[in-house]
């Protein structure tokens, strides 16, 4: 693959929206997010921007649709670039957060959010389908958070900042914990993402770095189209979340705020359920 390039911050002429003047939370903390030209990570993304962080949007294909979620980040009054890579490539993986401390001069919040489904019945499950799953969902969270670990490491506490050195949020599923027939390799991508995180987040606390994860339900993004587009699987899905309803990608964005703030300082190596309940056995709601 070619090398990456990235384009160029522009500012924005156009007021921040309302959202905007939320409290800023993150206020001249630069944040990196994977796979953000879409979906739960373009939802992070913004939520990011609207707390005052500048963002570095990576994507993997979708050019204009991670320009589109810069500009909508500068509308907040904070600055965006948008950085291709695969996450699995060692190199674009480097040459991502060289291009990030190029133009921002550090980082201080890493959002592993990247992640593909490739769905199969098990016996069919391919090892291309298998193996893709595992470098995009659990290497590509190892190789960005092995750079941000290095470079919060020596870029130490910027007390005027965080009182972290740098924050990690890995976006996981509830599929980290809940059993998914046709999906065991996506399953397994997350339930080894989860003890990647809390390992992490074992070994490098003492370094005043925080890593944690939010684990998502079944949020409306393209990823679970076909869980939600029709009455039927929709009413099929509701049956699996006790609030009765899908989420937004906007409550992850939320979540990932409060857990890159200070406001979570001694939040450290858990995982954030944002579920509407999904998790909580809803079988049990009439048997057991
Ligand atoms: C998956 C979605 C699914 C949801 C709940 C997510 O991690 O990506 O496809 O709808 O879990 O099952």
């Amino acid at each position: 693959m070619s090398p990456p390039t990235a384009s160029t911050p522009q500012p924005s002429a156009e007021p921040p929206p309302p959202s905007c003047h939320a409290l800023k939370l993150l206020k001249d903390q630069t944040a990196l997010v994977t796979g953000a030209s879409s979906g739960i990570g373009r939802a992070i993304a913004i939520a990011l921007g609207q707390a005052g962080a500048n963002v570095v949007i990576n994507f993997f294909g979708q050019p204009d649709k991670a320009l589109e979620v810069a500009e909508e980040v500068r509308r907040c009054g904070t600055r965006a670039i948008t950085v291709p890579a695969d996450v699995s490539d060692p190199q674009q993986v480097r040459v991502m957060f060289e291009r990030t401390v190029d133009e921002f001069g550090g980082l201080d919040i890493l959002v592993n959010n990247a992640g593909v489904q490739l769905d199969a019945a098990f016996e069919d499950l391919t090892l291309h389908q298998w193996q893709r799953v595992m470098d995009v969902n659990l290497t590509g969270p190892f190789l960005c958070a092995q750079e941000a670990v290095r470079l919060f490491t020596k870029q130490g506490v910027k007390p005027a900042l965080s009182c972290a050195a740098g924050k990690i949020i890995c976006i996981s599923s509830v599929h980290e914990v809940i059993p998914w027939a046709g999906h065991v390799n996506y399953a397994a991508s997350k339930g080894g993402l989860m003890l990647l995180m809390k390992s992490l987040a074992q070994e490098v606390a003492p370094r005043r770095i925080r890593v944690n994860s939010i684990a998502p339900g079944a949020i409306r993004t393209p990823i679970n189209t076909a869980a939600w587009s029709t009455r039927e699987a929709c009413n099929d899905l509701l049956k699996l979340i006790p609030q009765k309803r899908i989420g937004e990608a906007e409550e992850i964005g939320r979540a990932a705020v409060w857990l890159a703030s200070d406001q979570s300082d001694y939040v450290h190596g858990i995982t954030l359920f944002v579920d509407g309940g999904m998790t909580l056995y809803p079988g049990f709601e009439t048997g057991g």
